[in-house]
């Protein structure tokens, strides 16, 4: 086998993205979840360049923000056009000898597979430049290229003549340059064109000149699909969700609609798993095996564990314990954790909240920085009252306690273990445990009632 020289991988990433009429730079946009220009960083990395160069320059800060620590911004100050911006790029490589891979950065679709084909297809023509070329039906605001003896031309549809806009070759915005060649040809490039610009793709033709440039036809046009405006953007989005959603399948999970499902790529969902319709699952949330999630149900950054149920709910930053019941019309806020077969049930709001195993939150209640134990019932409308206008206060009930409807709790305040407040009590001195209390605000008169034991229930009835 011949020396293969090293890959230097440039991202284009620094323009605005004018058709996406944004106030954010067209490659922070996102497509499920992920920023645009990381898919392009992420189809690179399997080639295992030398180095992963990502030009910036406008809102360069939040675009080196989305980077990956692999990714080496490099800053293109004034946007001058691609021929400038691989300039810029250029400008921190001291190897005289390599391959340079220009990546456009709003390619979502672009797969690690095509980038390969065309760095193999380019080292084994021995060319000084390759580019990604795709016949397509609508060739639209894209570069025209015609091929011809060694030479490749692409003309930009605003430059082109009626004739050259016809082509319905495109340049995919993918090349592979060698580097002396590129460099040559960047000192040669002019800006006579209708923007003014310095276009990298003039440099094909310059290099076609000097020594020989190709292009390398798409295999799946589906890559194909990239995006200078928004409808651009949702048509490469559906394509990432569609496969998202397959991959769940042929892994085990049911997805009963998944017209309506959106799931982000980096959520994980255990077998067996039901996602009904409507349902969202985003940023790092993690879902067990044997759960039904859904309909209508939108988790972030939510852990789930085995067997639960969370049904037209609203997770962030919660975790669910195995077998636990959420819904429906349930919201859980950052710091929630429910127990082991716990549950939050209709309009409950939950807010660093540790729910204990068995425990139940069943209806129309508020529990924000509180602690329950095993076993408690809280009943309809019950509401820590944790914020007094300063600060945000605990309240801690104990194993087996019950509250009544309605019962406010005005934290700092704890409930004993089985200890049981009456409907309408307002309680804002601590319970012993054990105790009966009721009224407003709520002060102990006798023992608690015995429970009514599961035995006892059925020798009655
Ligand atoms: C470019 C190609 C066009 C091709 C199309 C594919 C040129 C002159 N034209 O056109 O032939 O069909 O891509 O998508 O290259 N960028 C910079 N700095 C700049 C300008 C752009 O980093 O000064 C980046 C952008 O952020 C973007 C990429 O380069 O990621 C392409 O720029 P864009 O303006 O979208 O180029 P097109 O006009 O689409
Ligand atoms: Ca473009």
């Amino acid at each position: 086998m011949s020396h293969q020289t090293p890959i230097f991988a440039v991202v284009l990433a620094a323009g605005k993205g004018t058709r996406m009429k944004s106030n954010r730079a067209k490659v922070l946009h996102t497509l499920c979840g992920v920023p645009m220009v990381n898919y392009a960083i992420e189809a690179i990395r399997p080639l295992v360049p030398e180095r992963l160069l990502v030009v910036v320059g406008h809102q360069a800060e939040e675009v080196k923000s989305v980077l990956p620590p692999d990714a080496e911004p490099v800053l293109q100050r004034e946007q001058l056009g691609t021929g400038d911006a691989v300039r810029v790029a250029l400008e921190s490589i001291e190897e005289e000898e390599g391959l340079l891979l220009v990546v456009n950065g709003d390619g979502p679709l672009i797969s690690d597979r095509t980038l390969g084909e065309l760095v193999e297809r380019h080292r084994s023509a021995g060319v000084g430049a390759t580019v990604l070329a795709a016949e397509l039906p609508d060739p639209n605001g894209l570069g025209r290229v015609t091929e011809d003896a060694g030479v490749v031309r692409i003309v930009e549809e605003r430059d082109a003549s009626e004739a050259e806009r016809e082509i319905r070759l495109v340049n995919l915005g993918l090349y592979a340059f060698e580097l002396s060649e590129i460099r040559a040809a960047l000192r040669n490039l002019g800006s006579d064109n209708d923007q003014g610009e310095l276009y990298l793709t003039d440099a094909l033709e310059i290099i076609g000149r000097r020594n020989r440039a190709v292009t390398y036809r798409l295999k799946d046009l589906e890559e194909a699909n990239l995006v200078n405006d928004r409808s651009h953007l949702a048509r490469a989005e559906e394509i990432l969700r569609r496969r998202i959603l397959d991959a769940h399948m042929r892994d085990g999970v049911t997805v009963r609609d998944p017209s309506s499902t959106h799931i982000e790529a980096g959520v994980e969902i255990g077998r067996d798993t039901i996602i009904l319709p409507g349902t969202f699952l985003r940023g790092s949330t993690k879902v067990g095996s044997d759960c039904v999630i859904g309909p209508f149900t939108d988790l972030m950054d939510t852990i789930v564990c085995d067997g639960a149920l969370v049904e037209h709910s609203v997770g962030r930053g919660a975790e669910i314990g195995p077998g636990a019941n959420v819904g429906p019309f349930s919201y859980l806020r950052p710091g929630t954790v429910l127990g082991a077969g716990s549950k939050v049930g209709a309009y409950c709001e939950v807010k660093n909240t540790r729910v204990g195993e068995g425990s139940k939150v069943p209806h129309l209640s508020y529990v924000g920085d509180a602690e329950i134990g095993e076993n408690a019932n809280l009943g309809a409308g019950t509401i820590t009252a944790n914020y007094d206008g300063k600060n945000k206060n605990r309240t801690s009930i104990g194993d087996g306690a019950f509250t009544g409807v309605n019962t406010s709790l005005i934290a700092p305040v704890t409930i004993g273990d089985e200890a049981y407040l009456g409907a309408g009590s307002v309680v804002n001195k601590d319970i012993p445990p054990g105790k009966l209390a009721v009224g407003a605000p709520a002060r102990v008169i006798r023992d608690a009632p015995k429970k009514v034991s599961e035995k006892s229930k059925k020798r009655e009835s």
